[in-house]
């Protein structure tokens, strides 16, 4: 059995329960969602060559403190940066070192913003320079994935019409689904029910209903979808070493579909360095 619950009711007690969001959180997780993708598009100008992941985090962190929010994976679970830096062969979660990005890497940046109470939570892909192709196109492979998923999204439909929307795309073009880890319900907790698996059939899983909020977050590889996690704890890197993507949007379930809460205002989402901004 699966319940729904109205998030006044038991607003940062976890619950097991999906909780429907009214307007007024809406609102706030739009200025939550909408001050990560402005982070997210200013990142756009800074990653280069040269330019270390250790740098990265420190200009989240900064700019998150220059607009009152504070990043949710700071001290989250033992994690203590202010983003994800996933490159190449790295899943996700990578963390935040000295090492300086290179001509033809390509790196995740992972942001989730707390502000005002409400998490914004959006991962993009930046080529670092010049690419080789196939990078290129696991990228635009896992963004068209991503909106797949999102374009499943109406109430009436179960959860897995996301899952199955995605694994779908991402197999006809010969790439895999990550299994080990998926979207989240999001709003005042960082990560709530449900799961929003990114493979699957699309009769499993809860009914979509208006007013959940989560998000829709595919790493795709152009291997096999095995993972495993480094000895730091976080790390998770492709098993056959292939190359990973992931993009991420945090999306509202609406009478009509969804909004998404993470577009970028400079219409940059999608390969930045390449965009006409
Ligand atoms: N932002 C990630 C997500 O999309 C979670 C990162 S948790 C961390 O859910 F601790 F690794 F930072
Ligand atoms: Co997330
Ligand atoms: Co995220």
């Amino acid at each position: 059995m699966v319940c729904y619950i109205d998030y006044k009711e038991a607003p940062l007690k976890y619950t097991g329960q999906i909780r429907l969001f009214d307007a007024e959180a809406f609102a706030g997780m739009r200025r939550a969602c909408q001050l990560t993708a402005r982070c997210l598009d200013a990142l756009a100008d800074i990653v280069k060559p040269g330019v270390t992941t250790a740098e990265i985090d420190h200009f989240v962190l900064a700019f998150g403190a220059k607009h009152n929010a504070l990043p949710a994976t700071l001290n989250y679970r033992g994690y203590t940066h202010s983003c994800c830096t996933s490159v190449n062969h790295v899943v996700c979660h990578g963390i935040p070192d000295d090492r300086p990005l290179r001509e033809g890497d390509i790196v995740n940046i992972d942001v989730t913003y707390i502000l005002d109470g409400w998490h914004g939570d959006s991962s993009r892909m930046y080529p670092v320079g010049t690419v080789r192709r196939a990078a290129e196109r696991l990228m635009e492979v896992t963004y068209e994935s991503l909106l797949r998923g999102i374009a499943a999204v109406e109430p009436g439909a179960h959860i897995g019409a996301i899952g199955a929307a995605i694994q779908l795309y991402a197999e006809s073009q010969f790439c895999s689904v990550v299994r080990d880890f998926c979207g989240h319900g999001i709003g005042q907790i960082f990560h709530d029910t449900p799961n929003i698996l990114h493979y699957g059939r699309q009769d499993e899983g809860p009914i979509l209903r208006e007013g959940m909020i989560f998000t829709i977050e595919p790493m795709i590889n152009l291997g096999k979808y095995g993972v495993k996690i480094l000895k730091d704890g976080w790390t998770a890197v492709t098993r056959d070493r292939s190359l990973s993507a992931q993009y991420e949007h945090t999306i509202g379930v609406t009478s009509a579909g969804c909004e998404v809460f993470t577009l970028s205002p400079r219409d940059i989402f999608y390969l930045p360095n390449k965009a006409k901004a």
